[in-house]
């Protein structure tokens, strides 16, 4: 019930967060095309794993002890926790600045209502630091209500931030629930040359039970990987074919043919990869690759 109202209280934010986040995000996109080793450094693929959700703890944390050392009166304590807050805040929104750049529809909306509450909470834990390094030993309440108020907001924020990821599936990689299965299953190409082979050097569809893959013939091998692009969604066998990779349409991740590495973001998982077999009395037969 309250999270049904609370979804309808953000979704109205539409009629500003669409135009303005249309706006913010071709500057991103654009900013972070030209900079493709930062964007993959900030999402996170050296790990396999977003990287926002990880720094994210560390502000909260730390901006929540704020409040405790002003609680207990150490004024001393809890500037130094304000401003090492504030600069892991930074570190935070950076890497959600690089996924942000990658998000569309209903879930960049919820995404610019995140970021622009977490600027405008930024912009009074700023002004709660300044108070306090110039009221020097001495507590200003003017700065304890800012840094309370920067909390409540701070939570509010994060609130949205989680709905993005959990109920709206970004970032979440989209074979979260395949699992492996071993055994060999018939391959149904869409396509055939009139010799009966797999058209080769480009991407071809095929069928694996309820599975849509993409094929690659290279001479006598056909690599296999799940068509679905983990990053969104985006179908793989529209995309080209790039110095052993295969490129996603939509926003440009590669996946190595052989295993599904990613080689390049905004996907940080790597993509189920198939492999593939003659089959007895003809035609093809295929399975997933251990994880
Ligand atoms: S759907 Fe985003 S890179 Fe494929």
């Amino acid at each position: 019930m309250l999270a049904r109202l609370l979804t309808r209280a953000i979704d109205a934010q539409a009629v500003w967060t669409r135009p303005w986040g249309d706006l913010v995000h071709r500057f991103l996109f654009w900013l972070f095309q030209k900079l493709p080793g930062v964007r993959d450094l900030l999402i996170g693929r050296w790990l396999g794993h977003p990287l926002h959700p990880v720094l994210t703890d560390v502000p909260i944390g730390v901006l929540f002890l704020v409040i405790v050392f002003d609680v207990l009166g150490n004024v001393g304590a809890a500037t130094v926790a304000l401003a090492f807050g504030i600069l892991a805040m930074v570190g935070a929104a950076a890497a959600g600045l690089a996924d942000y750049a990658d998000t569309d529809g209903k879930a960049r909306e919820r995404a610019t209502l995140h970021g622009t509450l977490m600027v405008v909470t930024l912009l009074l834990y700023l002004v709660s630091l300044a108070i306090r390094l110039a009221s020097g030993s001495v507590a200003s309440s003017g700065a304890i209500a800012l840094s309370i108020v920067a909390f409540l907001l701070l939570s509010a924020a994060a609130y949205v931030g989680g709905d993005v990821v959990y109920v709206l599936g970004n970032m979440v990689s989209r074979h979260a629930w395949r699992g492996a299965g071993m055994r060999w299953i018939e391959l149904v190409p869409a396509e055939l040359e009139p010799n009966g082979t797999i058209p080769e050097g480009r991407p071809v569809k095929a069928k694996l039970g309820i599975n849509q893959l993409v094929l690659v013939r290279q001479g006598e091998r056909i690599l296999a990987l799940h068509d679905t692009c983990a990053h969104a969604g985006g179908p793989l066998s529209e995309g080209p074919l790039v110095e052993g990779t295969i490129e996603c349409p939509w926003h440009a991740s590669r996946y190595e043919l052989e295993h599904g590495h990613v080689v390049r973001g905004p996907s940080v998982y790597d993509q189920p990869a198939y492999d593939v077999r003659p089959r007895q009395g003809g035609g093809w037969e295929a399975r997933r690759q251990p994880a």
